[in-house]
């Protein structure tokens, strides 16, 4: 067998789709937006069997991927997004594209959605059908993943597996139903772009909403480094991909380094920076090693500590903080200068209340907080865990001098929640079921030779660890390497224990097992991976398939 490359890979994905899309597509439509339009809620037909290698309409003749999975556009598919009962349409519009970000004293060129940072929230009801199109006026292909939802498989915005990227100057439409209220995100989920200013929150509203609030705070988390110094996230990657031994710039990218998705070229990816390889950041919350990159800033909202956002409400006023840590390399420790929190939701579902001072946000997850705001002038600070360094946000009832950027609430080193001692709500609780099949997921590698991966195999789309409609699935995620990593499965929600808070992205540390798990309950092929955005672009991620 061949390796593969980038081209077969797409390919690939597209044998496994099925012959439903591609009987829906004239061969010369197949490069995105040729997919506006199409009616994503009829049941396609189901494919009788992978094609044993089809001939791509841009590319080479390709392997097929495994036969006997359930295809992101199936008709269990279908079914599955007809039994959310999908609603009224919440149309948003959303552009991908090159700007110029202020940051607060300092501007930078990015990527990001429309000219802000973070893009626009994207707000909906429990049960619209949201339709986003995304237009995309990036130089490179790009995608739309919905982190969190439990949506139709086919509007999960995986490239090569669930669809083709979106190519430059094309568009695609994500129509899917919105089954579940809670804080979410959106991002690219093509190469490293996520950690360029291409994120946004997504806000699910109840409508039945039990919380009782005055207002509402929606606080993002970012490390920042692209287009600083001439520093861009590719050059990161391709910096951390020649592992330790490469230190210091040679100005080349490995052999092979190409074929990655999200790649550039050597050649046109222009100044790469200095060196943003970190190396011996610790800390104990995390089990050692912090991080792998020096992000030079650390944002809340798009801003600087210099600079920050400021929040403004009454004494007295209960307020929501939803927390959601967007960045790409960093676990984010949060308090609110003289306040409690308390912890109502995390990853969108809720818990049993729980109060804290401080919180650890590793990239991906997200808190819901309630406070009970004082009179005065107060920083939301978010430690950059192990980096020595940190944002601000400032939430305002009252007179007072703004806090200093360098500002650390005597909260950071107070009592401090973890996810495994939260419990589930009732009302979202997993009844108690023996798994019918447990998944072992053993994390491996490490930065000296960038070789993460699950199993000691980087990740390759025509992987499968198979799972059943209707089973109980128990995910055991191993770690064995030296450092932490954010796990996060697409498409469900697991439970950490018997009544543990049900999570779609949650914290592994070095030296430690986590088992969770979940109903299989959305079929189609979904990711696992890391959501430390450098480590899943090395190969730390691999696919769950529904068997068909
Ligand atoms: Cu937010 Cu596959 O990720
Ligand atoms: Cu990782």
């Amino acid at each position: 067998m061949r390796t593969p490359t980038r081209r077969t890979v797409l390919g690939a994905a597209f044998a496994a789709a099925g012959t439903g899309l591609l009987a829906a597509c004239s061969s010369d439509s197949m490069n995105g937006d040729s997919m506006n339009g199409m009616d994503h809620s009829a049941a396609v037909p189901s494919a009788p069997s992978a094609p044993a290698g089809f001939v791509a309409p841009n590319g080479p003749e390709v392997a097929a991927a495994p036969a006997g999975f359930v295809a992101p556009n199936g008709p269990e598919v279908a079914a599955a997004e007809a039994g959310r009962k999908p609603g009224p349409e919440r149309k948003v519009a959303l552009t991908a594209t090159e700007t110029t970000l202020d940051l607060g004293g300092r501007t930078v060129r990015s990527w990001a959605y429309g000219d802000r940072l973070p893009g626009q929230e994207v707000r909906a009801t429990v049960g619209d059908t949201l339709a986003l199109t995304l237009a995309n006026h990036l130089p490179q292909p790009t995608s739309l993943h919905w982190h969190g939802l439990a949506l139709r498989n086919d509007m999960d915005g995986v490239p090569g597996l669930t669809q083709e990227a979106v190519r430059a100057g094309a568009s695609f439409d994500y129509r899917f139903a919105l089954s579940r209220p809670g804080t979410y995100w959106f991002h690219p989920h093509s190469g490293v772009q996520q950690d360029r200013g291409l994120y946004a929150p997504l806000i699910v509203e109840d409508p039945k909403e039990p919380l009782r609030y005055d207002r509402e705070w929606v606080v993002v988390l970012d490390d920042w480094v692209d287009g600083v110094d001439g520093s861009s996230p590719d050059a990161v990657l391709a910096e951390l991909a020649r592992g330790m031994g490469g230190m210091g710039h040679s100005g080349h990218t490995m052999p092979g380094m190409s074929g990655m998705s999200g790649m550039p070229d050597a050649s046109s990816a222009g100044a790469s920076g200095p060196s943003r390889m970190l190396m011996g950041a610790t800390s104990p919350l995390l089990g050692g090693d912090a991080g792998d990159v020096a992000h030079p800033f650390h944002l809340v909202n798009g801003r600087l500590p210099g600079a920050p956002e400021t929040f403004t409400a009454k004494p007295g006023d209960r307020i929501r903080i939803r927390l959601i840590n967007a960045g790409g390399d960093t676990a984010y420790r949060v308090a609110l200068g003289g306040h409690e929190l308390t912890v109502t939701h995390t990853d969108g579902f809720p818990v049993e209340p729980a109060t804290t001072q401080a919180l650890l946000l590793g990239m991906g997850e997200r808190y819901d907080v309630l406070v009970t705001a004082q009179d005065g002038v107060f920083p939301l600070t978010a430690l950059a865990e192990g980096k020595n360094a940190g944002a601000l946000a400032v939430l305002r009832t009252g007179g007072g001098a703004a806090p200093d950027a360098s500002t650390r609430p005597a909260e950071l080193d107070g009592r401090l929640l973890t996810a495994a001692r939260l419990k589930a709500d009732r009302s979202v609780r997993l009844p108690a079921r023996a798994p019918d099949r447990t998944v072992l997921l053993e994390l491996t590698g490490g930065m000296a030779k960038a070789d993460w991966a699950f199993n000691g195999r980087k990740y390759d789309p025509a992987q499968r660890h198979p799972v059943a409609a209707g089973e109980r699935v128990r995910l055991e995620f191993r770690n064995t390497t030296a450092m932490w990593h954010p796990v996060h499965l697409h498409g469900h929600t697991f439970a950490l224990g018997a009544d543990g808070p049900r999570k779609d992205t949650a914290v592994v540390l070095p030296g430690t097992t986590l088992t969770v798990d979940f109903d299989a309950d959305n079929p189609g092929l979904w990711m696992v991976h890391c959501h430390n955005v450098y480590h899943s672009e090395t190969g730390m991620m691999t696919v769950l398939g529904y068997q068909a």
